[in-house]
């Protein structure tokens, strides 16, 4: 095991503004949205953490022209090959999308299993089902997924479950096939309204984006353009969890309080005021947490990228919290590392109550097993006197631009070493 870890010495109070970096799952379906011309595309924001980096690899890697200056990353979609390689893919989940652009442009393509987080079985049958019903035959190979399609033809999909990645899957492959297609059950994020605008300003023609029908009337050829990707809401929420929790005053620039409505909502109390104005959100905390209780959900209700950060909040409440965790059947990795500073958490299925502690949370050498649950471990740490030690922390920065600097900036003792 590598001896990179993150040294957090906690209990110090966070104070000051943060502008917060372009968001992960915006930027990664539109990436892939970017191979859907061969014309250049230009994506502003886009925030410099691996998974970022490696979808420009899986770019490359298919024979995509991909320039990054600072921020901007500049893609000329000529793809030369349909098979990805295994490598890059097993790194990250968003190698999914190159079923639905791939195959929209050549008819075929060829992928390993996506991997990423291991947070439960996360199958692919919901794209699968939708891509089979707008005309592509699907085979499972040895350790992956091959679909082809002579022309993919528009479709009336009913989702069983309102996937992100299988909306915006579908939704590209809409965008080039022949006809009108109507997605039914769609999720309804933030990212897939982007996905949608940036679609439609290279001449998709989409409407219902942001609720759960989805109308797509198919265009023979797509054109270049220049989007600018939203702050990362996820990002901002474990910067709200960090400030609850710390105490402080903070103020986040960047993102849009409309769509963290169920994460502020869940941190706002008469002890952590969180006030919104049309350019920033201000989190003032006297560094008391309220004992409050959550489901996850689909947007617009608590989002799971939040329950880890949550979870570690609700450790030193005063109360008792329930937390459901209904979307991923394997998401509660990080209780083991919060009972190893003392954290009082009961799990029951995908159920975690937790009883926080005002006093009695002790640092620890903890490590972290996915991206939020390891960002969950820095709140925690972050609250908790004396000096922490956070292992793996190459998950956290598949998601996180240095989050070592992001909580520096506010006035944490944190250091990354690997000594
Ligand atoms: C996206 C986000 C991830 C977030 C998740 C839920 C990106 C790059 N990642 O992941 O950060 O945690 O949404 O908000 O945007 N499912 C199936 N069959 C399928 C597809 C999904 O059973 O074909 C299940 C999954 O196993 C999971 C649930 O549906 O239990 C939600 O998954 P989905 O919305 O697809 O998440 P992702 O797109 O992978």
């Amino acid at each position: 095991m590598s001896n990179e870890r993150i040294v957090i010495n906690g209990g110090k109070t966070l104070y000051g503004s943060v502008s917060v970096h372009g968001a992960k799952n915006a930027v990664l379906p539109l990436l892939a949205a970017a191979l859907l011309t061969r014309d250049e595309v230009v994506i502003e924001n886009c925030p410099y953490i691996t998974d970022v980096e490696n979808m420009i690899g899986l770019l490359r890697d298919l024979g995509a022209d991909v320039e990054r200056d600072g921020r901007n990353v500049s893609v000329c979609g000529r793809i030369s090959r349909t098979q990805a390689s295994g490598s890059l893919c097993s790194t990250m989940r968003s190698s999914m999308f190159m079923l639905g652009a791939v195959l929209s442009l050549t008819g075929e393509v060829e992928l390993p299993m996506p991997g990423g987080c291991d947070i439960g079985a996360r199958p692919l049958d919901i794209h699968i089902d939708g891509l089979k019903k707008m005309g592509a035959s699907t085979e499972y190979t040895q350790g992956g997924i091959r679909c082809s399609a002579q022309k993919l033809h528009g479709a009336d999909i009913v989702m069983r479950y309102p996937s992100v990645g299988a909306t915006e899957n579908l939704l590209m492959c809409a965008s080039l096939a022949e006809g009108y297609t109507s997605l039914v059950n769609c999720a309804r994020e933030p990212e897939i309204v982007a996905l949608a605008k940036m679609l439609k300003s290279m001449g998709a023609r989409i409407s219902g984006e942001g609720t759960s029908v989805i109308r797509v009337q198919g265009v023979e050829k797509l054109s270049g353009t220049r989007f600018r990707a939203d702050g990362d809401r996820i990002v901002a929420g474990t910067v709200v969890a960090a400030t609850a929790a710390c105490g402080g005053d903070v103020t986040l620039y960047g993102v849009s309080a409309d769509d963290m409505r169920s994460v502020l909502q869940a941190f706002r109390s008469d002890v952590c005021r969180i006030e919104e104005s049309g350019v920033a959100i201000r989190v003032r905390s006297n560094g008391h947490v309220r004992a409050k209780s959550v489901i996850t959900a689909p947007y617009p209700l608590f989002p799971t990228d939040m329950q880890p950060q949550f979870i570690a909040c609700q450790c030193f409440s005063g109360g008792i919290s329930r937390v459901e965790e209904t979307v991923f059947e394997n998401r509660l990795g990080h209780v083991s590392q919060l009972r190893k500073m003392g954290a009082d958490i009961a799990v029951s299925g995908d159920c975690a109550i937790v009883r926080g502690k005002q006093n009695g949370m002790i640092p620890s050498v903890l490590t972290a097993s996915d991206l939020r649950g390891g960002a969950g471990l820095c709140v925690a740490c972050l609250k908790v006197d004396g000096q922490s030690s956070i292992y793996n922390p190459h998950y956290i920065d598949r998601g996180y631009e240095k989050i070592e600097d992001l909580f520096c900036s506010l006035g944490a003792d944190v250091r990354r070493t690997d000594k």
